[in-house]
């Protein structure tokens, strides 16, 4: 099993994943044309959706204040040559992913689902970033979202506070984790 840059070479799993209602963070999984035109050119999807280099243009985020767009690397989790899962991995943080986002957005194919596969990847994501020069990771999940925070904390998150945010009214709890690198026994 290992992360690696996205590429061609995983079209067919990636696009049954896709059919199979592979989401990441809070996306709907795709309509049946928006997948088609995935399928007709991969190749432009990869390059102008999963590896667009970096912009670093303010953007608009949920609280209606700009941000300076924070840099990312997409990595895939393969296994036995299978898309597995996305692991993005955000190199810096703004104010508004230092409170609610964090350094890492992650995802599982619904037929790969409970069977490890969002720990073992989160583990390797850790490797990756300490290779980086990171010393420690942001992730929050939402309080319901069992998998996502068990993932975390079997990798050492720990849990620094349960925020709900001031412009949802839905009063949506999110846990805030951080994993220190450094000190991780990976
Ligand atoms: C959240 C998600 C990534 C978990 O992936 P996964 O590969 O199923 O997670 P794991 O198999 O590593 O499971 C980790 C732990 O959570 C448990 N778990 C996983 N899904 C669960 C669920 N729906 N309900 C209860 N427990 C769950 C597993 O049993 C395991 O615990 P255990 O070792 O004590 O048995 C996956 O459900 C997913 O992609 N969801 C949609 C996108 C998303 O929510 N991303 C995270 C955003 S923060």
């Amino acid at each position: 099993m290992e992360l690696v840059k996205p590429g061609v070479k995983y079209k067919d799993s990636f696009v049954e994943a896709l059919k199979d209602g592979f989401y990441l963070g809070s996306q709907s999984p795709m309509s049946d044309d928006a997948i088609a035109d995935i399928e007709k050119d991969f190749e432009a999807f990869l390059m102008n959706k999963v590896l667009k280099p970096y912009d670093p243009t303010p953007r608009l985020r949920d609280d209606g204040k700009y941000y300076p767009n924070a840099p990312q690397i997409p990595y895939w989790l393969i296994d036995e040559g299978k898309f597995i899962g996305a692991f993005n991995l955000r190199t810096e943080l703004n104010d508004f992913l230092m409170y609610i986002g964090g350094n890492v957005g992650y995802g599982v194919t619904p037929k790969y689902r409970r069977k490890g596969y969002a720990t073992k990847g989160l583990s390797l994501l850790i490797i990756k970033a300490r290779e980086l020069g990171m010393n420690k990771l942001l992730i929050a999940a939402k309080e319901e979202n069992i998998g996502s925070w068990k993932a975390i904390e079997k990798n050492g998150g720990v849990l620094e506070n349960i925020i709900t945010l001031p412009w949802q009214n839905n009063g949506q709890k999110y846990k805030r984790y951080w994993i220190d690198i450094d000190n991780s026994n990976l």
